[in-house]
């Protein structure tokens, strides 16, 4: 049976900061942003937006009533969650208006958990044919004003529904992974914005990624020929290159060609939006479906997540029949498109503005009449979505 990612949606919020105006306010040289790291925008989300709503707003797009008849578990995957106890997967369940006997869960390791997420999907589908599941990655990447981790911030979701007969790629049983504890990255239950250790982090994340592909080749008797492309964990578009720059020796001269050609197509909408986390080597993924007008269906995609912390999982998907009818890239590219630019100083606002006191009832920025899933404020402790 085929199993794998049959919809694939992204959302994220609408105001947007231009990096090169971030750049020349913080006294860094544009081109640090833009060629040194690979990042040109990014996502700014207002009060009225977390990762509840962004979720619920990525799946809303995909979802309909066969879905809906068919999903037996909601997996979100977060590091940016809005509760110690309670699962922001529960919250999109009833926004989403999905059956109440549906499993719902949340899971965390840093940007690694939506993999896993994914991985548990494909698992649960492979017993059960016929049912569907609902994976979501939705982050807040929050570093700090003035931080060095500052330009890589970003915000927004990925929903997928994994299924049998998937339409867009079969998840391949060829995983390798791993996890060792390391200190690179993570925020204290008390903190709002992450710690971190970026230079430490991208190297642990070459390591793993050298790692991993090693053992892949081993365990799977495949070399680098064997792919059309890989989807990377894009914490800044620049890691992607840091990495494949681990292998690409490895192939033949045209290969390295269309490996780089492909690694391009992967970075677009990382530049435009940062960093999601969980959901970043999805975008990287919905990317590369997106921009490159080479792939074809049968090609393999090796896909490398990493996790602070740090884990890693390295596996590969298939391509299907006539899969670019169902990549969303027009909706994509009018999202960002649509986004509303903020000057350095709105965005600093907006930084500022997040509600993080559950003590005090407070109302959210929130607009009326949009579709969209909003944040309306804190009620007695409580988070309030409509
Ligand atoms: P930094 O110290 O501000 O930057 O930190 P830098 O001095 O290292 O410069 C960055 C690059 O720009 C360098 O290139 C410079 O040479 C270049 P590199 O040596 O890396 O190839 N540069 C220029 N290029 C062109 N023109 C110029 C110019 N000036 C300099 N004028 C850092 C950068 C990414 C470390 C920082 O932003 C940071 O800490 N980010 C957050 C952490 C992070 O993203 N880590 C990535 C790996 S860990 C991971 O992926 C997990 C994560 O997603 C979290 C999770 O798992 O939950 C983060």
């Amino acid at each position: 049976m085929t199993i794998g990612i049959d919809k694939i949606a992204f959302y994220t919020p609408k105001y947007v900061l231009d990096l090169i105006e971030l750049a020349k306010v913080r006294g860094d040289e544009p081109e640090k942003y833009t060629i040194g790291i690979g990042q040109d925008k990014q996502s700014v989300v207002p009060n009225y937006e977390d990762i509840v709503t962004m979720g619920a707003n990525a799946a809303s797009k995909i979802i309909d009533d066969t879905d809906r008849q068919l999903i037996d578990s909601v997996i979100l995957a977060t590091e940016s969650g809005i509760d110690n106890s309670k699962s922001g997967a529960i919250y999109i369940q009833r926004l989403l208006n999905l059956s109440e006997f549906t499993r719902t869960i949340e899971l965390k390791q840093a940007c690694y958990a939506g993999t896993y997420g994914l991985m548990q999907a494909r698992d649960y589908v492979a017993a059960h044919p016929g049912r569907r599941v609902l994976v979501i990655a939705s982050d807040i990447a929050r570093y700090g004003l003035a931080t060095p981790g500052e330009v890589t911030q970003g915000a927004g979701a990925i929903a997928m529904i994994i299924s049998d007969n998937p339409k867009i790629a079969s998840i391949n049983t060829d995983s390798v992974y791993m996890s060792a504890e390391r200190a690179d990255f993570w925020r204290p239950l008390d903190r709002t914005q992450a710690l971190v250790d970026g230079h430490l982090s991208t190297d642990i994340y070459k390591e793993m990624f050298l790692t991993l592909w090693q053992r892949y080749c081993t365990k799977t008797q495949q070399t680098i020929s064997d792919f059309s492309g890989f989807a990377f964990h894009l914490p800044y578009t620049k890691m992607g290159k840091k990495a494949l720059d681990e292998v690409l020796d490895q192939a033949t001269a045209e290969q390295q060609v269309n490996l780089m050609e492909k690694l391009k197509a992967s970075q677009q909408l990382s530049r435009q939006v940062g960093n999601i986390y969980t959901g970043s080597v999805y975008l990287s993924l919905l990317s590369l479906l997106s921009y490159s007008d080479k792939l074809q269906s049968g090609e393999k995609i090796a896909i490398f997540s990493y996790g602070s912390g740090a884990e890693a999982e390295l596996y590969s998907i298939t391509l299907q029949e006539n899969f670019t009818e169902y990549v969303p890239r027009k909706s994509v590219k009018q999202l960002l498109e649509g986004r509303q630019k903020l000057s350095v100083s709105e965005y600093e606002a907006v930084f500022n503005s997040q509600l993080f006191d559950s003590h005090v009832n407070v109302k959210s920025e929130a607009v009326s009449g949009v579709t969209q899933f909003q944040f309306l404020g804190w009620q007695n402790g409580e988070r309030v979505y409509a």
